[in-house]
């Protein structure tokens, strides 16, 4: 526990030192602050007393204005401790967040595999959260707390220490009773959170999936599921209703025993002489004080806690490096690149045992000490957290397997010419791809662009000259020349039709309502399958890249406008190295040469005359398609 305090202490020194001015500035505000406050029991008092000696207008009038003046300058001191503190954690979550989101940005499909979309998510806000309350409110509030508690109480010693001792009895109480019902409270909270987040998404997938569930007549079916949701989140808040029904009485009642107390004794002290009017009065006032700092205690503990767990989780995501990095001293990548590459003895093995994994989470959330229950309840993520893993899938059985997707691939693609991959679904096709770009990293073997194993090169460098089209294409929610752009700084509106018309999409945009500046995705218009396809190729191509990976990139178009691409192409082909993925005979006819995969293994190559007199898997595709194609015809 003391090693993993200093070590979240020794993680969040660097920014924290950054506003060190600051925080000495609010932490002498908040000092001149409560020094005030305690001092105003004890003008209080003297005034108390001195009218006990006489009567004057005079004296009422000047105590009041001493009052008031004291007042004033404490809230001035009480807003600048509050807009610098509350600020310098706001400044701190905002610096954390961009490591965190620069952290997320970086790291790669292997990662992403292993951890929810939703667990991330949690981190980015809930934890995020959680670590600015810790150095804002609860840093502040603690700061606050301590400095006044140790002065009124010495304060009370000085006067009277056994009616401190007496009244000052019942609070370690009332902050065990916040500390624990507050705790109580929370964890009830995140459970509704949790079912409210699932509650959200299953709306959100009933919404995005509508006409799948309208077609498969599952209205009432998911109506049933929904109401089942909502009815568990209203008895949880009916939890959360009843504790905190118990906790806010009970800590009035408590409250009221600390006054009875001071009354009780501090009257019997007072007929007794030993207490005056005055001090009397200053006991009640710095009672009222102390009653803020006796629930506070239990407040910031659970801040703290909270935040400690958190930071824990953050921390652990920041410890994260993506697998795929540069090495220590890259090469520099030759610009521009030949285009020569080359797969030597390659195999890639996936272990089954890593997918939809429980690793990350285990790491950070079953963590014992640190969970307090919100992450480790289950409750958070058993129906779907938008990221395609169940958490059942995750609790099942599992074969701890590796799979052989590629299996000693053995290839030559020569600079400039293009190259087509066929293979049955599965065979291992885009996993091949995907190493060009060190998407992944081979289990054996190596990559080699230009007679240099890729794994020399900084990923980035490489990536900004290949042309890489995944099989599933992504467009961003902004407009059409935008996403045609992305990753190409300064493309001129030339050089973005330019991309357009080659990747045969200028006719579609030409219908657009904006042309270029129509807004796609979620916040437009929807694009068509293959319409997002040629928008993706277009992406591509105006890179003008040195390599061009086509990953089945063409298959949502149909073989008419399909082959316009391909000849409007053949001009950016010619410049670069091509690697053609695709089902279709006739988008790879023409390739110079055509490799068949099977089972992750290169079981044929050749060109598309010689692979026909071969026979096997090639010759079968093509009369299958043939006849089809002829079929249609008719
Ligand atoms: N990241 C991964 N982790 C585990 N298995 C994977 C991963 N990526 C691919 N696979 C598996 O590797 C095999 C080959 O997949 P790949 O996507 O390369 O096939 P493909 O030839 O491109 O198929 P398709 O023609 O359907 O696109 C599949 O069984 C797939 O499940
Ligand atoms: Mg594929």
């Amino acid at each position: 526990m003391g090693g993993n305090v200093k070590g979240s202490l020794r993680f969040l020194w660097p920014y924290l030192w950054r506003y060190r001015r600051g925080f000495a500035m609010g932490l002498a505000g908040l000092a001149i602050k409560d020094l005030l406050s305690v001092s105003q029991p004890l003008v209080v008092r003297s005034a108390t007393d001195a009218l006990g000696h006489g009567f004057t207008v005079r004296v009422i009038f000047e105590f009041c204005a001493l009052l008031g003046a004291v007042s004033l300058t404490k809230g001035v001191f009480q807003y600048w401790m509050r807009v610098i503190l509350i600020g310098i954690s706001r400044d701190v979550e905002y610096d954390l967040r961009n490591d965190v989101f620069s952290r997320l940005v970086t790291l790669d499909s292997e990662f992403y595999s292993r951890t929810r979309t939703g667990d991330i998510l949690a981190r980015a806000t809930n934890d995020m959260n959680a670590v600015r309350m810790m150095l804002g409110p609860g840093v502040m509030y603690l700061g606050d707390t301590l400095v006044t508690l140790v002065l009124s109480v010495a304060v009370m010693l000085r006067t009277d220490w056994t009616l401190t001792l007496i009244a000052l009895a019942p609070a370690p109480l009332v902050s065990l009773a916040v500390l624990g019902f507050g705790r109580r409270i929370h964890d009830r909270f995140e459970t509704i959170q949790g079912m409210f987040s699932d509650i959200s998404s299953r709306v959100q997938e009933n919404l995005s999936g509508v006409r799948v569930v309208r077609a498969y007549v599952q209205e009432r079916a998911e109506l049933a599921n929904f109401e089942k949701l909502n009815r568990g989140y209203i008895h949880e808040n009916l939890r959360l209703a009843k504790i905190s029904g118990v906790f806010n009485p009970l800590l009035t009642a408590l409250l009221g025993i600390v006054f009875l107390l001071v009354l009780w004794a501090g009257g019997l002290r007072m007929a007794a002489h030993k207490l005056s009017l005055g001090s009397f009065v200053m006991f009640n006032l710095y009672m009222g004080m102390l009653v803020w700092p006796m629930i506070a205690m239990g407040w910031v503990a659970n801040l703290l806690e909270r935040g400690r767990a958190s930071l824990g989780r953050v921390r652990a995501l920041l410890a994260e490096r993506p697998r795929i990095a540069a090495p220590a001293v890259p090469r520099p990548v030759p610009a521009p690149l030949h285009g020569e590459i080359e797969f030597h003895g390659v195999s890639m093995l996936f272990s089954d045992g890593s997918y939809g994994s429980a690793a990350f989470s285990n790491g950070l959330y079953g963590n014992g000490s640190l969970s307090n229950g919100s992450y480790g309840n289950g409750a958070n993520h058993n129906v779907s957290d938008g990221s395609g893993h169940r958490s059942d899938a995750a609790s099942g059985p599992r074969l701890q397997s590796d799979r052989r997707v590629l299996d000693n691939v053995n290839l030559r693609i020569p600079a400039g010419t293009t190259v087509a991959i066929v293979g049955h679904t599965g065979s291992g096709k885009s996993t091949l791809a995907a190493l060009i770009p060190r998407m992944i990293d081979p289990s054996a073997g190596a990559v080699t662009v230009d007679g240099i194993d890729v794994r020399e090169f900084s990923p980035g460098d490489l990536r900004r000259q290949i042309g890489f089209v995944p099989q599933e294409t992504f467009l961003f929610s902004a407009t059409l020349g935008e996403n045609i752009a992305f990753g190409v700084e300064h493309a001129t509106e030339d050089e973005i039709r330019r991309a357009a018309e080659i990747a045969g999409l200028a006719p579609d945009i030409a219908d657009f309502p904006d042309g270029y500046q129509t807004i796609i995705g979620e916040r437009g218009i929807t694009l068509s399958g293959g319409q997002k396809q040629r928008a993706a190729i277009a992406r591509a191509i105006l890179r003008n890249p040195r390599i061009l990976i086509l990953d089945d990139a063409l298959s949502s178009v149909d073989t008419a406008t399909e082959e316009r691409i391909l000849t409007s192409l053949t001009g950016v082909m010619r410049g670069c190295t091509t690697i053609l993925i695709s089902h279709r005979i006739s988008t790879i006819r023409s390739a110079g040469r055509i490799f068949v995969l099977e089972h992750g293994r290169v079981v044929a190559g050749g060109t598309h005359a010689e692979l026909l007199a071969r026979g096997g898997y090639y010759a079968d595709l093509y009369e299958k398609q043939l006849l089809e194609e002829e079929l249609e015809a008719i």
